[in-house]
């Protein structure tokens, strides 16, 4: 095995990066193979020593490793700090350095594929975990000009609240009951699911955080969540007359960024698209 350009994970066989970023490195005549790494928890500091050479170029990082990878590297980009969680390893000048491209990915997904900006828009999100995370940070770091999170444990919504607000936002945690959510939803700008409902294999895949009386139909769905891609929360979208966005372009653009980052490229995004449109 070379360990030039890959993605590493446990279990890694689900993952589609190898398909679309392979796309990417064939057009651009880049004569790398993309690959996929099994790496179990127990193996996961043998892999990143085998990182420290001259041809490693750089390692796309999936669960359970995003922030099980920080201490075995040299440098965090601003918003792998900030995340807590890195989702690329590059090799810059024989250091590496972990990225997280899940924020910077999602708020290019708004921009470039549904043209929704988000400056001085009202945010309402779903979820306090990791995901969470890299939402808020891309939402503030694009000039939001509230976020409202809302989460089943509302301990943890006050505590991601708490750590992410800066001076410029306040972040308001609130409940995850419908009463809370009338006094929010219907006024939000745009809605993000970050939860694990209505992902297929999880704990709830027939569950949306929320019913379509409490969306305007001037406000964007958008669902983290890319399997299935019309999940439960994007149905009630539908419902609602609103435009929504998809979880499968949140997965492209934070490739779109690592890839680019990672070869000092452009990349090519159609060509990727159409690789990950053909699965
Ligand atoms: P990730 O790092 O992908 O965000 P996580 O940290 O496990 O994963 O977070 C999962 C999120 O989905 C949490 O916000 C969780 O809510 P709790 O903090 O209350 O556990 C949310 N979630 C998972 N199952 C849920 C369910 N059945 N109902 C409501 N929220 C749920």
């Amino acid at each position: 095995m070379r360990n030039n350009i890959g993605v590493m994970g446990h279990p890694i066989n689900h993952s589609v990066s190898p398909v679309f970023q392979q796309a990417a490195l064939d057009y651009l005549g880049n004569k790398n193979i993309f690959e996929k790494w099994d790496v179990p928890p127990k193996q996961l500091e043998e892999k990143i020593k085998s990182f420290r050479n001259d041809s490693f170029i750089a390692s796309c990082v999936t669960l359970p490793h995003k922030q099980n990878v920080i201490p075995l590297i040299d440098e965090l980009s601003d918003s792998a700090k900030a995340i807590g969680a890195v989702n690329w390893i590059y090799n810059k000048q024989n250091k590496l350095l972990g990225d997280n491209t899940d924020s910077t990915g999602f708020i290019r997904s708004l921009s470039e594929n549904y043209k929704f900006s988000i400056k001085n828009k009202n945010a309402l999100v779903f979820g306090a975990g990791g995901a969470a995370r890299a939402i808020i940070f891309g939402l503030i770091e694009s000039n939001v000009k509230k976020i409202i999170v809302s989460n089943r444990n509302f301990d943890k919504a006050k505590i991601i609240s708490n750590e992410l607000s800066n001076n410029k936002i306040k972040i308001k945690p609130i409940g995850f009951d419908r009463d809370s959510l009338a006094n929010y939803a219907p006024y939000a700008d745009i809605i993000i699911n970050t939860t694990s409902l209505g992902m297929s294999g999880g704990p709830a895949p027939m569950v949306s955080p929320i019913s379509s009386e409490l969306i305007s139909s001037n406000t964007f769905g958008y669902d983290i969540v890319y399997s299935p891609i019309i999940t439960p929360f994007i149905k009630e979208f539908e419902k609602s007359d609103a435009e929504y966005g998809t979880g499968l372009s949140m997965l492209l653009y934070q490739g779109v960024e690592g890839i680019e980052k990672a070869l000092n490229v452009k990349a090519p995004v159609n060509v990727m698209q159409k690789a990950l449109d053909a699965l």
